[in-house]
């Protein structure tokens, strides 16, 4: 049986128990409509812990676009079927009122980290992902949370946050899970109609491509290039194409001038917006 809260108090009684009889946490943040990438990331917390908690909360103060925040799916009984045999063990779904009773005013600086990419075209996004994982944190205090690399800026502004404020909390990092032709799986991938879907693999199509080809380029050819191919595509606008440094998030401009290297790319489709990954070296 899953445990499902929907208050603070409640939540902090269910995981003090546990804790007090010595039981490990594992924790996955969620907004729900949940698909077979949450899964994954929920199967693993429950294979690393001994307790999983999930929280299903669409964040408002993370949405920059009121139609984005109206439009996303809320599905708290179809998630609860999903989760069954995840080993979940509780679900925390409060309302916005129970987790912003007041405004949170609380303030990061995560320098350059949050000025690139999703940060620059969505104002506002990461600071309210930091203030609801740092308030999340603070109430389920897992020993382990699980975020996947499909939203790799998210993760790596997390790991900043945890740093930032020495949290004891382990940040466990998880592949992209994708549909069989490649689409990275999204809540919002429900919200394509038939023609946007069959067309929405054009985005993981030109980065595997990339993938096999940079060296023949230099990295801002690189971005070019891959801009230019879902360019072509009438169904698609793309917002940025960045080819990055893995830890700093930053342009660089010769592969030998850093380690590791992902490109990130936003675009919309209709009027649904994607994004995705895919590390080159
Ligand atoms: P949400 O988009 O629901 O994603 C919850 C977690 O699932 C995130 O860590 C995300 O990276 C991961 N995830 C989503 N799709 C995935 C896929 N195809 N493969 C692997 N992992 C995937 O991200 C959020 O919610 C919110 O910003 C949140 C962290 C919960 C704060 O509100």
């Amino acid at each position: 049986m899953i445990n499902l809260t929907h208050t603070i108090t409640e939540t902090q009684i269910t995981i003090q128990k546990q804790k007090s009889e010595g039981k490990t946490i594992g924790f996955v943040p969620t907004m729900g409509a949940l698909h077979e990438g949450h899964i994954t990331l929920i199967r693993r917390a429950a294979a690393e812990n001994d307790f999983v908690v999930v929280s299903i909360f669409v964040n408002p103060i993370q949405f920059n676009n009121p139609e984005d925040l109206a439009k996303y799916p809320r599905t708290l009984d179809e998630d609860m079927e999903k989760l069954a045999g995840t080993g979940c063990t509780l679900v925390f779904a409060p309302s916005a009122d129970e987790m912003y009773p007041e405004p949170d005013l609380t303030e990061f600086d995560f320098g350059q980290l949050d000025k690139v990419m999703e940060g620059k075209f969505r104002p506002g996004h990461f600071k309210g992902v930091a203030i609801v994982v740092k308030k999340l944190f603070e109430i389920v205090t897992p020993h382990k949370a699980y975020f996947g690399e499909k939203d790799f800026q998210q993760l790596a502004i997390i790991k900043k946050m945890v740093s930032m404020l020495q949290m004891p909390v382990e940040i466990v990092p998880c592949p992209i899970i994708r549909e069989a032709d490649g689409l990275a799986m999204s809540s919002r991938n429900a919200r394509l109609s038939a023609d946007e879907r069959t067309e929405a693999p054009l985005l993981f199509k030109a980065l595997s491509g990339i993938k096999e080809n940079y060296s023949w380029f230099i990295p801002d050819g690189t971005k070019q290039l891959v801009t230019g191919e879902i360019q072509e595509s009438k169904y698609f606008r793309v917002e940025y194409v960045s080819v990055v440094d893995i830890e700093t998030l930053q342009p660089f401009e010769d592969w030998q001038d850093v380690e590791h290297a992902v490109v990130c790319v936003a675009a919309f489709i209709g009027s649904v917006r994607l994004i995705d990954n895919i590390v080159l070296y």
